[in-house]
C-alpha cells in the first residue's frame, strides 16, 4: 500500500518535472514563516528599473497571465527587494532523490538535476524557498521559472546537446555531440568595471545576474563536511607549525571566534586535531544549534568559569571544544588579563559584510547591535572599528608572548586595517599570515592538493562506503611510494577517509571530500568507475571539487594570497581552467565572479563529471583531471613558489606530452643592487 503511494509521489514529481512552466497558474504559496528566509535585498532600483524588472519577469509566461502576474510581482520586488516568483515553487519535496526517478534521456543530465535538487533541498539550503544555498547569497536561480525551466530542459535533452545557464537563466538546449559539456553555466560575469557591489544588487534585482558563491550557482555543494576536513587540516597544519618536537595538538589551546556556517566547522575540527577549541559566538541561536549537533562539547557565559575549565582540559591534554557565549573581544582582553598562554588564535566573524550582521562590537549585546546597525549605522561603525582596534590590540599582547595568530579569509587583517588597528609592519605588510599564505598554499595548493569530492547518484549508503574503502585502499598504494615532500599530506588524507564514516558527515546527497593531489584524484576516479563498470557501485558516481582550490579561483585574498609575482590579481588562471575542462571532457563546467570573499574580488569556476563505468568515462577523466590540478600547479610555479616547482617537475618526469615553462630564478642580491 505504501508503496503505492510513493509510486503515485513520483509519478507525479515526473510529470511536473516534464511540465516545466505549467500552462496554468498554479495557486498562490503562503510565506512559510517555519523556513530561514533571505533578508530584504536593498531597494535599488530607480521606478524605471522597477518597470523593466516586471518586465524582465514576465518573459517566462504565456501572457494570458500577465494581468494576474504583473502586480504579484511588483509586490513581491517592493517587499523582498528581489521577484522570486513564490508562487511557482513546486509543491513536490525537493532532494537529491536516486538518480533513476528523474524523468531523463540522457544520464549526464539526470545526474545534474540530483544536484540541482540537493542545492534546493531544505535541509541542506540556507533560504531555500529563494534559492539560496549557502552563503546569504549564494544562489541556484535567481527564481523559480528558472528552476522549472531548466529542470524540464535537463529531462528532455540527450548526449548531443548542451544547456547554457547565463546567471540562473536557462538560455536554451544547443546542438553539441556526446564529448562536450551537458552544461555550461556562468554566474555574474560583468564587463569588469561593473563589478561593484551595488552593480551586484542592481543587475540581481533586475534578474539579469546572480551571485553562485563557489559551490551554490554551480549544482556542487555538499552541505558542511566540505568545510569540516578544510579547517581540520589548517589547524592541524598550523599545529604542527608551532610544534617544537612531534608532539602535535594534544594540551593546546586554540582560540577563534563565530560558530556561523563555515565558521561552525572550527569546533569540530580543533577536536579532530586533538587541540582544545575555545570559540566565541554572540549570537545564541548560532551556540544552540551547534551545541545540538554535537559539534560543541560543552557552553559557557561566564568568563571565569570557562579559564578554569581551560585551565583543566589543557592540563589533561583533552580534545575538547568549549564554546563561550559572548563576543570574542571581552575573551581576548580576559586572556591577557589572566595571563593564559594562548598556541593558536584566528577569527572567523563575517568581516566581508563589516556593517550589517557579520560583525557584533564589544560593548553592546547582539540586540543592541541588530537595533544600532539598521538605525544609527554611522554609530555602528564607529562601534565596529573601535571594538576591532581592541581584538587587535589583545592579539597583539598574546603573540608576543608567543601566540600563533592567522587571518581565516574572512577579511579580519583588511578590516582591522581600515579601523586603524596596530596591524601594519613598519613596510606596510600585515603583521600576521593569512591562512593561505602560510598553510593551505604552500602544503596543500602548490602540490596540487585539493578538495576533490564525489557524490553517489543511487543515494545509497553503501555505495558511499564502498567508495570510502576503495579511496582509502587507492591513497594508502600511493603513500607506499610516495617522496618525502608530500608523506604528511597522504597520511592525513587516509585518516580522514577511514574515519569519514565515523564522523557522520553526510547532510543531504550521499557525498564525501577528500584532499587529493592528481594522482590521487585520479587514481580514485577510475577506480570509481572501474567499480560501477563491474556493478559494484549500483550507479553512477559524480565527481567535482570546491572551487577554493588549487587551479580554479583567483583570489588575491584567499587562494591566490600566496603568489609573490604580482600575478595574484590577475584571473588568467581561473578563466584558462574552465575553457580547458570543459573540452577534456566535463559534463558541467562553471565560472563564477564573486564566492567567498565578494562580488568583484574573485573569479572562480569547477566542473563536474558524471563516471558511469564506460570506456569514455575512463578517457575523459584521465584527460580533465590532469589539467584540472596541473593548471594551477604549473601557474605557481611560475610564480616561483616552492612546492609546485617541485611538483611540476615531478609531474613533466612522469608525462612526457607535458612540456611547463620553469622560472629562472634571479639572484635578489642582483636585483637589489640595481636599485
Ligand atoms: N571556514 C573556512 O574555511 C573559511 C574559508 C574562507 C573564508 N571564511 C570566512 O569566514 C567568515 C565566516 O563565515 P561563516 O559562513 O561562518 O559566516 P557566518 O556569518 O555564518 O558566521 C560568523 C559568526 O560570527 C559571529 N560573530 C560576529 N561577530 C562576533 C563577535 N564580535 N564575537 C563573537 N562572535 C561574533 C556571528 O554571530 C556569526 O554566527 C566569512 O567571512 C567567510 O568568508 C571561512
Amino acid at each position: 500500500m505504501k508503496l503505492k503511494i510513493k509510486d503515485m509521489e513520483l509519478a507525479d514529481f515526473q510529470k511536473a518535472i516534464l511540465t516545466g512552466i505549467p500552462d496554468e497558474l498554479p495557486a498562490p504559496r503562503p510565506y512559510d514563516p517555519n523556513v530561514s528566509h533571505a533578508p530584504k535585498r536593498k531597494d535599488i532600483l530607480t521606478p524605471e528599473e522597477k518597470k523593466l524588472a516586471v518586465k524582465n519577469a514576465l518573459r517566462y509566461f504565456d501572457k494570458k497571465h500577465h494581468a494576474v502576474l504583473a502586480p504579484e510581482f511588483k509586490k513581491e520586488l517592493d517587499e523582498y527587494g528581489r521577484i522570486y516568483m513564490y508562487r511557482f515553487r513546486p509543491d513536490y519535496k525537493i532532494y537529491a532523490r536516486s538518480i533513476d526517478q528523474y524523468p531523463h534521456k540522457s544520464k549526464q543530465a539526470a545526474a545534474i538535476m540530483l544536484m540541482i535538487s540537493n542545492n534546493l533541498d531544505e535541509a541542506v539550503a540556507q533560504h531555500p524557498h529563494e534559492l539560496i544555498t549557502y552563503g546569504g547569497n549564494g544562489a541556484v536561480f535567481q527564481n523559480w521559472a528558472q528552476y522549472l525551466l531548466t529542470m524540464k530542459y535537463l529531462a528532455e535533452m540527450t548526449d548531443e546537446q548542451t544547456l547554457v545557464m547565463y546567471s540562473g537563466n536557462p538560455v536554451g538546449l544547443f546542438p553539441s555531440h556526446k564529448d562536450a559539456p551537458r552544461v555550461v553555466v556562468t554566474n555574474g560575469m560583468v564587463v569588469p568595471n561593473y563589478s561593484k557591489p551595488d552593480d551586484y544588487e542592481r543587475f540581481n534585482a533586475l534578474g539579469v545576474s546572480q551571485y553562485g558563491q563557489m559551490t551554490a550557482g554551480s549544482y556542487m555543494y555538499i552541505g558542511p563536511q566540505g568545510i569540516v576536513h578544510g579547517t581540520t587540516i589548517t589547524v592541524l597544519n598550523a599545529g604542527r607549525m608551532i610544534q617544537k618536537g612531534n608532539e602535535g595538538l594534544a594540551g593546546k589551546l586554540f582560540v577563534s571566534s563565530g560558530l556561523g556556517g563555515m565558521s561552525g566547522a572550527q569546533a569540530k575540527a580543533a577536536v579532530i586535531a586533538g587541540a582544545v577549541g575555545v570559540i566565541a559566538e554572540v549570537n545564541r541561536k548560532a551556540v544552540e544549534k551547534r551545541h545540538s549537533q554535537g559539534w560543541v562539547d560543552e557552553v559557557y557565559d561566564d568568563l571565569d568559569e570557562l579559564i578554569e575549565r581551560i585551565k583543566k582540559a589543557k592540563a589533561g591534554k583533552e580534545a575538547v571544544s568549549l564554546a563561550y557565549e559572548g563576543n570574542i573581544v571581552d575573551l581576548w582582553e580576559k586572556f591577557v588579563e589572566k595571563d593564559i598562554f594562548v598556541e593558536l588564535g584566528s577569527d572567523q566573524t563575517s568581516l566581508h559584510n563589516p556593517w550589517a550582521g557579520g560583525y557584533y562590537p564589544a560593548g553592546l549585546s547582539f540586540g543592541e547591535s541588530n537595533i544600532m546597525m539598521a538605525e544609527n549605522p554611522e554609530e555602528f561603525k564607529k562601534k565596529v572599528q573601535e571594538s576591532l582596534r581592541r581584538q587587535v590590540k589583545a592579539i597583539n599582547t598574546l603573540t608576543a608572548k608567543g601566540m600563533y595568530f592567522f587571518d581565516y579569509g574572512n577579511a579580519f587583517l583588511l578590516e582591522a586595517g581600515r579601523a586603524g588597528a596596530d596591524i601594519m609592519k613598519d613596510d606596510g605588510s600585515f603583521r600576521y599570515p593569512s591562512y593561505v599564505q602560510d598553510i593551505m598554499g604552500p602544503m596543500c595548493f602548490d602540490y596540487g592538493f585539493g578538495p576533490f569530492r564525489w557524490v553517489c547518484t543511487s543515494s545509497k549508503p553503501e555505495d558511499l562506503d564502498l567508495t570510502d574503502d576503495i579511496a582509502a585502499e587507492v591513497m594508502e598504494e600511493i603513500a607506499a611510494t610516495a617522496p618525502p615532500e608530500i608523506m604528511q599530506q597522504m597520511k592525513d588524507n587516509i585518516k580522514w577517509i577511514r574515519e569519514a564514516k565515523k564522523n557522520k558527515l553526510v547532510v543531504g546527497s550521499q557525498a564525501r571530500i577528500l584532499y587529493a593531489d592528481c594522482e590521487g584524484r585520479t587514481k580514485i576516479a577510475a577506480a570509481f568507475n572501474q567499480a560501477i563498470k563491474e556493478g559494484r557501485i549500483t550507479a553512477p558516481v559524480v565527481l567535482g571539487r570546491d572551487h577554493h582550490d588549487v587551479s580554479g579561483t583567483d583570489s588575491p585574498y584567499r587562494e591566490t594570497s600566496n603568489i609573490y609575482d604580482g600575478s595574484q590579481f590577475t584571473a588568467d588562471m581561473a578563466i584558462q581552467n574552465v575553457i580547458g575542462d570543459s573540452f577534456r571532457g566535463a559534463t558541467w563546467v562553471s565560472i563564477h565572479n564573486g564566492g567567498g570573499v565578494g562580488w568583484g574580488e574573485v573569479i572562480n569556476g569547477g566542473f563536474g563529471m558524471v563516471l558511469d563505468g564506460s570506456e569514455d568515462a575512463d578517457r575523459r577523466l584521465r584527460m580533465m583531471l590532469y589539467w584540472d590540478v596541473n593548471n594551477g600547479i604549473a601557474r605557481r610555479s611560475w610564480a616561483r613558489n616552492d612546492g609546485a616547482l617541485f611538483a611540476i617537475k615531478r609531474a613533466m618526469q612522469d608525462e612526457p606530452n607535458l612540456k611547463v615553462t620553469v622560472p629562472v630564478i634571479a639572484d635578489d642580491e642582483l636585483i637589489d643592487n640595481l636599485f
